[in-house]
């Protein structure tokens, strides 16, 4: 199978990448890189590991990118979608597939479960581009993937984990006992693998998660790991709310500085209190759930996550961001 890869010099693509190239008897893996990134540090070790590396402009639906595409299986899309100009390259990639006749698009998700209106501005974008795969009939598979343990681990009062940790969680949101589902960052890759050959997974919603967690049982997991107690400050719905509402306002206003401030306080109020991110919601929202698809997929647990970063063995993420 030919699959190309669009943005696998990011976090999600480097894992989509290496969960490929595992099995390389199944996939023949193309990475498309921006002309300014190609000789990339990333992209260049990528070639190493025996993927093809093209350069890319997907600047219009040109000739060039048609005949990049064309003769894909699959084409995964692992590019930022933060911002409506992400969504623009996107639709330009899902067109370009489209007139390959590129036999399955994988949009950008990658993300948690959120219904697709009105809650999440990053939602909404992705949902966007999936109305406009829609529009022009293109084969596709939306991803999801809950959160990453990557991004779900409180600081310890050492300070032991200051470089470990990009993002880590200064706050529990509400009462801490709303349950979510978690992936290692690591794994998406083995997930995709196994979606992207399967016939039950066309034009359709997969939702593939390793672990599902509450923030206190995580914080309680992180103190039993680490031996260290960890301060526990709450912050309510209404402060959440509240926060949303500025930087909405702030980003409607065109202060785009506002878009990640709003994107965070959106994820912990879907994550953390209406509790969208579970099986249960997925399932009611459509999707079909890889727990019952591939039943002897087995992800990392948390666990093993914890220990491994407390043994330095985790890398940074967006360590390579430039
Ligand atoms: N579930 C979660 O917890 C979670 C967490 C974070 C992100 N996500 C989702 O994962 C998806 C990917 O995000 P990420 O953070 O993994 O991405 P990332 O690390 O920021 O990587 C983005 C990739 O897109 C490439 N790219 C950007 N613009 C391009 C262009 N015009 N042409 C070609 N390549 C371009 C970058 O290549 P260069 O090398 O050229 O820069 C890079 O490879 C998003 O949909 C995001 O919402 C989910």
């Amino acid at each position: 199978m030919k699959v190309i890869v669009v943005g696998a010099s990011g976090e999600t693509g480097t894992s989509v990448v290496h969960g490929l190239i595992k099995s390389p008897e199944n996939f023949e893996v193309t990475a498309l890189a921006r002309k300014s990134s190609v000789d990339k540090p990333e992209y260049l070790a990528l070639k190493d590991l025996g993927v093809t590396v093209s350069t890319v402009d997907l600047g219009t639906v040109s000739d060039e990118l048609v005949a990049l595409l064309t003769g894909a299986d699959v084409v995964i899309s692992c590019l930022t979608s933060g911002h409506a100009e992400h969504v623009k390259t996107q639709n330009i990639l899902a067109s370009a597939c489209k007139k390959a006749s590129v036999g399955r698009f994988v949009p950008s998700f990658f993300g948690p479960i959120c219904p697709p209106r009105g809650i999440m501005l990053l939602r909404n974008l992705k949902e966007d581009l999936l109305d406009h795969i829609k529009s022009i009939y293109l084969p596709y598979t939306v991803i999801d993937v809950g959160w990453w343990y990557q991004l779900s681990l409180p600081p310890l009062p050492s300070g032991k984990l200051a470089n470990a940790l990009t993002m880590p969680v200064q706050t529990i949101s509400g009462n801490g006992n709303t349950e979510t589902a978690l992936i290692d960052k690591r794994d998406i890759g083995k997930y995709v693998a196994r979606v992207i050959v399967d016939p039950r997974t066309l034009n359709k919603s997969v939702f593939v998660y390793n672990e599902i967690w509450t923030q206190n049982r995580i914080f309680d997991l992180m103190e039993k790991l680490s031996s260290e107690e960890i301060p526990r400050n709450h912050v309510n719905e209404q402060v959440l709310q509240s926060k949303i509402k500025t930087a909405n306002e702030a980003v409607a206003a065109g202060d785009n500085t506002q878009i990640r401030n709003l994107v965070m306080s959106q994820y912990e109020l879907v994550l953390g209190i209406r509790g969208d991110n579970s099986p249960e919601c997925a399932k009611y929202l459509g999707y079909l759930i890889g727990k019952d698809l591939y039943p002897d997929l087995q992800g990392e647990s948390l666990e093993q996550f914890i220990n491994d970063t407390l043994a330095g063995k985790i890398e940074r993420l967006y360590a390579r961001r430039r």
